[in-house]
C-alpha cells in the first residue's frame, strides 16, 4: 500500500501538504499540482500526521492514520493568554495528598493528553508504568531509603549531595520525604539505547501535570524515587522492568489536601537579547 493518497476531487492544490511536511518528502507534481511521494520518501516518513492534519479540504489520507480516526480540531476553544498564563503559574508541586484514589478512567484521560507531547523525530519512546497502589507506592518510597542507607554506609558523595542521612531520619520518624504519602507514582521508561527518551519523557511528564489540573489533581516530580528505580537493583527488580529500559522520571500524583491562594515568585527572567 502507498504510504498516501490523494482524493483528486477534493485536493485544491494549495501545497500546504508540501510545506508542511517535516522531513520534506512530499512534492509537488509540476503539470498536475498534486502532492506526490518522493523516490524512498516511505522510509523517511516520521509518521507525525501534519500532512492529515493541515489539510483544510480533507483530501490527504496517511495508510497509517486513517483519517475518520484523526479528530477534526473544535473551534471557538482558544483560550485567551491570561488563562494559559494562570494555568501554568498556578500549578504546584503538590506533596500533601488525600487518600482517595485516582479511577483509572480519569489516569486514562490525563495519559491521553501526555501521550501528544512532543518527542523527537516524532519516536513516541515512552512506556508507562502506572504504581497504582498506595502500599506498592510506600514500597518504593521504602526502597529508596533502603537505597540511601547503603549510600550513606558506603560514605558514597551522592548520599551527601541528596542530603540521604536527613531523608532516612524523617522515614524513621514516619515521615515519608520521598513520595510524600501520594496514592500513586508515574513512571514513564524507555530503551536505554533511544536518545529522544528522556527528553519525551520530560516534556511528557510536564503535559501530564498540566493535564491533570482540570481534574483537580495534584502532581510531584518524585526525584529520589526516579533515582533509586536507576541505580538500586531492588528497586527495578520491584517494578519488573527490564534492564535494557532506563526510569525516564517519576510523578506523585493524587488529590491534593491543600488549597493555594497566591502564586509564589519566581526569578524573572535572565535575557540575552540578540
Ligand atoms: C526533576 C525534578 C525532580 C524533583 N524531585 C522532587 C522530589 O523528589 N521531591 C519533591 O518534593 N519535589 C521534587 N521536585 C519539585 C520541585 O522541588 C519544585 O518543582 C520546585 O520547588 C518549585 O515548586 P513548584 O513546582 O510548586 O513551582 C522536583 C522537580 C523536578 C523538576
Amino acid at each position: 500500500m502507498s504510504l498516501f493518497t490523494v482524493d483528486k476531487a477534493k485536493c485544491r492544490k494549495d501545497g500546504f501538504c508540501a510545506a508542511e511536511c517535516p522531513v520534506q518528502i512530499i512534492r509537488i507534481e509540476a503539470s498536475s499540482k498534486l502532492p506526490v511521494l518522493i523516490e524512498g520518501g516511505e522510509e523517511r516518513c516520521i509518521n507525525c500526521g501534519h500532512c492529515v492534519a493541515v489539510c483544510p479540504h480533507q483530501a490527504f489520507r496517511l495508510s497509517s492514520m486513517a483519517l475518520e480516526d484523526c479528530p477534526e480540531l473544535p473551534q471557538g476553544w482558544e483560550l485567551a493568554p491570561e488563562q494559559v498564563s494562570q494555568l501554568l503559574k498556578a500549578r504546584r508541586s503538590i506533596r500533601v495528598y488525600k487518600e482517595d484514589p485516582v479511577s483509572e478512567e480519569i489516569f486514562l484521560k490525563v495519559l491521553d493528553a501526555a501521550r501528544y507531547a512532543p518527542s523527537g523525530m516524532n519516536r513516541q519512546p515512552l512506556r508507562w508504568l502506572i504504581i497504582r497502589e498506595p502500599q506498592k507506592v510506600q514500597e518504593l518510597a521504602r526502597l529508596t531509603i533502603d537505597w540511601m542507607r547503603a549510600l550513606i554506609k558506603d560514605n558514597s558523595p551522592l548520599a551527601q549531595s541528596l542530603r540521604a542521612e536527613n531523608l532516612v531520619l524523617a522515614w524513621d520518624k514516619g515521615q515519608d520525604l520521598i513520595c510524600r504519602r501520594a496514592p500513586h507514582l508515574v513512571v514513564p521508561y524507555g530503551l536505554k539505547e533511544d536518545f529522544t527518551a528522556l527528553g519525551a519523557a520530560t516534556i511528557a511528564l510536564t503535559y501530564l501535570e498540566l493535564a491533570a489540573l482540570p481534574f483537580e489533581l495534584g502532581t510531584c516530580w518524585a526525584g529520589y524515587a526516579n533515582m533509586a528505580l536507576n541505580k538500586y537493583p531492588l528497586a527495578r527488580e520491584f517494578t519488573g522492568i527490564s534492564k535494557r529500559c532506563d526510569f525516564l522520571g517519576a510523578m506523585m500524583i493524587g488529590y491534593p489536601k491543600l488549597k493555594y491562594y497566591r502564586f509564589p515568585l519566581r526569578n524573572v527572567p535572565q535575557i540575552k537579547w540578540i
